[in-house]
């Protein structure tokens, strides 16, 4: 089943979430960020154990840091970037918690910073190795391409780009929310964007059920305005599953089906 586009959300509205507020008018108070695990992803954990993480890290759409705080712990010098100043603010908190924020130049750690993924100005040919964890599917079609752009320009030759985002497979059942991505998009707008790929294929990511909200509540108006029909209904499938095996999951974790993409920016 593929999610036909939709409801696309803005950097505004990622920081309402960030600051408890509803993401849209009319929604209800929203009782925590979906994608707010307080941990690493399990794979991003594993592809660093794997040793394929290198030089300076870009988290690119870090969010509330957890990655990145996680890479940083594990001996590498990270910079994370979101659009949300609430989130830098509480990724910062974090990793001073942890012990791993501002490094000394040079040396492992982390530094957060507010910046828009499809502009990306004062870090030209800085970065080695590119995480995006879900920020991929936020962005519209011209976002995209330009933050594609941006990462070229923000890379050194021979840099990787490892990137996840909502994919159109299901997992036991499961289906993303809402603004999969498909194979044909990814391949497109990384190839003209000056990045090869290496590895493309299904993977999953770990997220809070209860953040999508139940089956019970009625859809924020501003969703049933602007999404689909068929994407109203998908959402709605997703809550309703989610609130069915509610009672059986590990601590409200979901695993959710993603698409890893493993890419080198080709010189
Ligand atoms: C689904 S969250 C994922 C957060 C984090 N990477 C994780 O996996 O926990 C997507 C993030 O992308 C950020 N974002 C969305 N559009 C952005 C943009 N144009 N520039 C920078 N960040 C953006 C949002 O603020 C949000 O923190």
């Amino acid at each position: 089943m593929s999610t036909p586009r939709a409801f696309q959300p803005t950097r505004e509205s990622f920081d309402r979430i960030y600051r408890g507020e509803p993401a849209l008018e009319g929604a209800p108070t929203p009782t925590g960020v979906p994608w707010d695990i307080r941990q690493a992803q399990p794979r991003l954990r594993e592809l660093e154990a794997l040793g394929v993480i290198s030089g300076e890290v870009l988290d690119i759409g870090c969010g509330l840091g957890d990655n990145a705080i996680f890479l940083a712990s594990r001996g590498h010098s990270v910079t994370g970037l979101d659009g949300s100043p609430t989130a830098i603010e509480q990724a910062r908190s974090r990793a001073a918690e942890a012990g791993v924020l501002n490094p000394t130049a040079g040396s492992a750690g982390v530094t957060f910073d507010v910046a828009d993924a499809t502009d990306l100005t004062g870090y030209d040919g800085r970065f080695d190795t590119v995480v995006d964890s879900a920020l991929y599917h936020c962005l519209d079609n011209d976002g995209r391409q330009a933050y594609a752009a941006c990462l070229y320009r923000c890379t050194r030759p021979g840099a990787r780009w490892h990137l996840y985002c909502f994919s159109e497979d299901n997992v036991n059942g499961l289906v993303a929310p809402m603004a999969s991505v498909s194979e044909a998009d990814l391949r497109d707008t990384l190839t003209a964007n000056g990045w090869r790929i290496d590895f493309l294929g299904p993977t999953t990511y770990l997220a809070n059920a209860a953040g999508f909200g139940s089956s019970d509540e009625e859809l924020p108006q501003a969703m049933v305005d602007q999404m689909p029909p068929e994407a109203l209904e998908q959402m709605q499938d997703v809550r309703a599953r989610f609130s069915a095996i509610a009672e059986l999951l590990d601590g409200d974790r979901v695993h959710l089906p993603f698409t890893v993409v493993h890419a080198h920016r080709v010189d």
